[in-house]
């Protein structure tokens, strides 16, 4: 049967018994699959997850493992960057190929290369720029900031992975998400004179050659379409009727939101921090929908919020549902593997790099 024919079948078939089908498959497959979810997962395939956790603590799940299938209930920049760390002999799935990443889409090859070809007309990039990506990326993006030097960071390094680069070259070149790039910046005290965007429509990423001499960090104009939904006014009005509320934030959010926020930290970070906080204390949270509900449930002597008042749910992360799930395990069970992740072998060497750079800086 087709992947297409399983699926029509598992959405005319009640979600009870896919949610039995997944256990029994899951008993059966054993310790053949590593099922890895992240914290953004919506609550009936989070449930199966057998590691949880964010983009960082995934990615070194995924580096450890030795199980020969792993199922990634993530996005695909998950899927690809757990290909890259694994052996050949494994091999990972990605439930629902649809999953995508839009921040990740908004650096590719073709502005990446042009980007370092502007740069080099004014300044000598590869003595003095290290790449720096966020995980939220293309292998491609991956490659090419290992092939020149550079490395990968996710929410819960940023500061580390800054640096150790700047420790290494006067300048940081960050890609795709300008908001992670600048709130870890400001934070280590970096003044805004240092910093220029790079729109990469523009020549020269809209900057003066000057600019790009002077500056010591260069973000890429990308964001999170989720996290740049929530505004400084949402943390006024939590904060006007709810007393003594802290707000957290993800630094995928704006510099705004997260100088007005408590605490800014990654998924991770954000758990532990409501986990360990005395009960009663109350929160409004600025990151994705699913995690600040299972937070809600899971802690129900810390009221919880939402900042925002409207819906900040990120829709790819919600395409995995049970029946994608199911059909993958269906997939590795039958021995017709459906939905492989597969980075390209010249990515591979360089990608693998630069991650292998931020994994052992712990
Ligand atoms: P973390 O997993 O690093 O917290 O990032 C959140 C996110 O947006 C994943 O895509
Ligand atoms: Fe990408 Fe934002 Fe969704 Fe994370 S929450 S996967 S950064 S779109």
């Amino acid at each position: 049967m087709t992947t297409q024919a399983l699926l029509k079948q598992l959405y005319d078939t009640p979600e009870t018994d896919i949610i039995e089908q997944i256990k029994a498959l899951k008993a059966e497959l054993g310790d053949q699959v590593l099922i890895l979810g992240h914290h953004y997962q919506r609550e009936e395939v989070f449930a199966f997850a057998d590691v949880s956790g964010d983009s960082l603590k995934l990615a070194q799940k995924a580096a450890e493992t030795d199980a020969p299938y792993i199922i990634f209930c993530g996005v695909h920049f998950m899927a690809e960057t757990a290909d890259i760390l694994t052996s050949d002999a494994q091999t990972v799935i990605l439930p629902d190929l649809a999953a995508g990443c839009s921040m990740a889409d908004m650096a590719n090859d073709e502005q990446v290369s042009r980007c370092w070809d502007e740069l080099s007309s004014v300044i000598n990039p590869d003595e003095c720029v290290t790449p720096v990506t966020y995980i939220n990326s293309t292998a491609s993006l991956k490659s090419f900031c290992g092939e020149h030097g550079g490395i990968v960071c996710t929410s819960g390094n940023a500061r580390r992975i800054l640096e150790w680069s700047w420790g290494n070259r006067e300048k940081i070149l960050f890609f795709p998400d300008q908001h992670l790039g600048e709130n870890t910046a400001v934070v280590m005290g970096v003044p805004d004179s240092q910093m220029i965007v790079w729109d990469p429509e523009l020549p020269l990423g809209g900057n003066s050659p000057e600019a790009i001499e002077n500056a010591r960090l260069i973000l890429w104009k990308g964001f999170c379409s989720v996290h740049q939904l929530f505004k400084p006014e949402h943390a006024d009005t939590m904060r006007k009727n709810h007393d003594g509320i802290e707000i957290l934030a993800h630094p995928e959010c704006s510099r705004e939101v997260c100088e007005t926020a408590d605490f800014v930290g990654s998924t991770e970070m954000i758990i532990k921090h409501v986990a360990e906080a005395p009960a009663g204390t109350s929160f409004a949270i600025a990151t994705e929908l699913n995690l600040v509900n299972r937070l809600r449930l899971q802690f129900p002597d810390k009221p919880t919020w939402f900042l925002s008042p409207m819906v900040c749910m990120c829709s790819t992360m919600f395409r995995t549902d049970p029946q994608h799930l199911c059909a993958a395990l269906s997939s590795i069970k039958n021995g017709e593997i459906t939905n492989q992740i597969r980075v390209p072998r010249q990515q591979q060497r360089w990608a693998k790099l630069s991650l292998e750079r931020m994994l052992n800086l712990g």
